[in-house]
């Protein structure tokens, strides 16, 4: 298999983007965008289409298995897992930039630290050592625990900005969680919050739906918590 990998790069924040076209060969089938990352950063004898040598391109990634959310960054202009995109299903030319709704740090690679503030100032831990006792709201709870926290979502929204007040679906799910498992006490403090940084600057276009690498149920999940924190619906299980 022969791709064209189009990327775009840029050595560091304050440097401008520019494009390198890099062909690159495989004979295997499976070979991912991820894949093809590393075996081209694995070989420094590389040219690109202009007969420029290939420095090591800058990008992210852990599990290797969809699981962490590291690799995300725009592949044919589509938010998505590096690992879990194949090359067989891309195209003879596959254009990879950056993640647009977070800083550039180097290459592909964005600094997502402002999400993760987010979540802290949303205070989104269980003060509780106490299940929920529904097994519904357990489901929900475990739906949104599988959130990679990998941004995909934020960058599709139309109404996601890093340093906004809106935060966007990255601290929605992650709030159903706590509002499946969390006591009174704790409810009343993220219902403010989740008025302000989620409710209110959220337009319901629900672009956000189909994005998700990892398939989160988002609109169930919406709902649920808007019913709980805005319209504030008795919890099964909880007094
Ligand atoms: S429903 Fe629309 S505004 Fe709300 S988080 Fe999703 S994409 Fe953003
Ligand atoms: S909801 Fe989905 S797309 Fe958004 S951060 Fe979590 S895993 Fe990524
Ligand atoms: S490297 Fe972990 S999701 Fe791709």
């Amino acid at each position: 298999m022969k791709v064209l990998l189009d990327i775009l790069r840029r050595e560091n924040a304050e440097a401008a983007p520019w494009h390198q076209c890099i062909p690159f060969e495989t004979a295997d089938t499976n070979a991912t965008v991820a894949s093809a990352l590393t075996a081209i950063n694995a070989d420094p004898s590389l040219r690109d289409t202009e007969g420029r040598p290939v420095t090591p391109i800058r990008w992210e990634c852990s599990c290797l298995q969809k699981k962490c959310g590291a690799c995300a960054m725009r592949i044919n202009g589509v938010p998505r897992l590096a690992c879990d995109a194949q090359l067989a299903d891309l195209g003879e030319t596959v254009r990879l930039a950056p993640l647009g709704k977070f800083p550039v740090v180097a290459d592909l690679m964005v600094d997502r630290s402002g999400m993760m503030q987010q979540l802290r100032d949303m205070r989104l831990w269980l003060e509780t050592d106490e299940p929920a006792a529904d097994p519904d709201a357990l489901a929900a709870s475990y739906e949104a625990s599988r959130c990679l926290q990998c941004g995909c979502c934020l960058e599709v929204c139309p109404n996601f900005y890093v340093d906004g007040d809106f935060y966007g679906m990255a601290a929605a799910v992650p709030v159903s969680r706590i509002v499946a498992e969390a006591d009174e006490a704790q409810m009343a403090d993220l219902r403010r919050a989740y008025r302000s940084h989620v409710y209110e600057g959220c337009g319901k276009s629900l672009a956000c739906r189909d994005i998700c690498p990892a398939g989160i149920d988002i609109e169930g999940l919406l709902v649920r918590s808007n019913a709980a924190a805005v319209w504030k619906r008795r919890r099964k299980g909880r007094k």
